[in-house]
């Protein structure tokens, strides 16, 4: 039972070192690293605390880790929420026991209930909340000074924010889509302090389809590293790189399960062209998700694309598929 628990906490600890605490542990992005290097240092000369900053981009390029890089890079304290859920009463409590210089971390800001919105503009602008006292008529607001604090909101969809608010946030930050050597660079890094050997093919092979995003980089890896320990000896060559892939069901794009249902569904059911609702029915799947998981990838490969009358198939996406061309199908 003990070896258990040593094994856990083990395990635990390594995932927690797998995450890069510094700028330059982190990789690709270079421009914005630049960027955030230099604001990091002007607010440290200036004894200040970084101004806001707004991280943009699709989910798993590595939008938490940068918030808590900067964290660590200003020697600061660190608070993190999630803005779907956050109530006035939770975003009051953050705010009023952050230290001066903390950062103060909402993923999918996005997606906060307008009126808190409204609540963080005089926290981000003049550092203070303004706390209503009592009710109707007689009722008061109260001014509460507020630290010196960084908001570091992380959205997939800087577009849903209002003007006013994305205004407030003095640094904006766009990840991009990371390439198949960056991907490969934190594939050997990873699969190193996980102690698996990966051949540099293999990690060619998985980076390839890790549709350019770090997160599902290391989730491939992970799914790899079992296959490759419980069908071989745990050596990862670019073979059993493949072999696992394709039992993952994984295709050369990369794409899941999931992606193709979402083309067939377009192609099949709606002969290549439907609206956002219609297809999110037919696969089950809320449309945020289809929007903002499925789509953006689809977008970048060309196998879809947005008209005034909805989504459209491409021929690319006929062609992967194995179906016949579109254009060829209408001739
Ligand atoms: N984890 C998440 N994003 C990363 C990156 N860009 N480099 C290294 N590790 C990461």
């Amino acid at each position: 039972m003990e070896k258990q628990i040593e094994h856990f906490l083990d395990e635990e600890e390594n995932q927690y070192s797998l995450r890069p605490q510094e700028l330059s542990e982190f990789i690709g992005q270079e421009k914005n690293k630049e960027k955030l290097r230099i604001h990091i240092e002007a607010a440290g000369q200036r004894n200040q605390a970084l101004e806001h900053v707004l991280l943009v981009g699709p989910p798993g390029l590595g939008k938490t880790t940068l918030a808590k890089i900067i964290s660590n890079e200003m020697s600061s304290g660190f608070k993190s929420a999630v803005g779907p859920s956050m109530i006035k009463i939770e975003l009051a409590t953050i705010l009023t026991n952050l230290a001066e210089g903390d950062v103060f971390f909402i993923d999918e800001i996005h997606r906060m209930q307008p009126q808190i919105q409204e609540t963080l503009y005089p926290a981000m602008e003049d550092y203070k909340l303004d706390l209503p006292v009592g009710q109707g008529p007689s009722a008061d607001i109260i001014p509460v000074p507020l630290s010196r604090f960084t908001l570091i909101g992380a959205t997939t969809r800087e577009g849903l924010l209002a003007a006013p608010f994305r205004d407030r946030f003095g640094i904006r930050i766009h990840l991009d889509y990371y390439t198949v050597e960056e991907l490969k660079i934190a594939i050997l890094q990873n699969s190193e302090k996980m102690n698996v050997e990966v051949e540099d093919n293999a990690q060619f092979e998985i980076g390839l389809r890790s549709r350019g995003t770090m997160r599902i980089a290391k989730n491939l890896l992970f799914n790899v590293r079992d296959y490759a320990s419980v069908k071989y000896d745990g050596v990862v060559t670019k073979d059993i790189a493949l072999e696992a892939l394709n039992f993952f069901q994984i295709d050369e794009l990369g794409l899941d399960e999931q992606d193709r249902d979402y083309l067939r569904a377009l192609i099949d059911k709606f002969d290549g062209r439907a609206g956002l609702k219609s297809l999110a029915v037919a696969i089950s799947e809320d449309e945020r998700t289809v929007e903002e998981v499925y789509e953006p990838y689809l977008i970048k490969i060309g196998f879809i694309s947005f008209t005034p009358t909805g989504r459209v198939a491409t021929d690319r996406a006929y062609n992967h598929l194995g179906y016949k061309n579109q254009t060829l199908l209408e001739l």
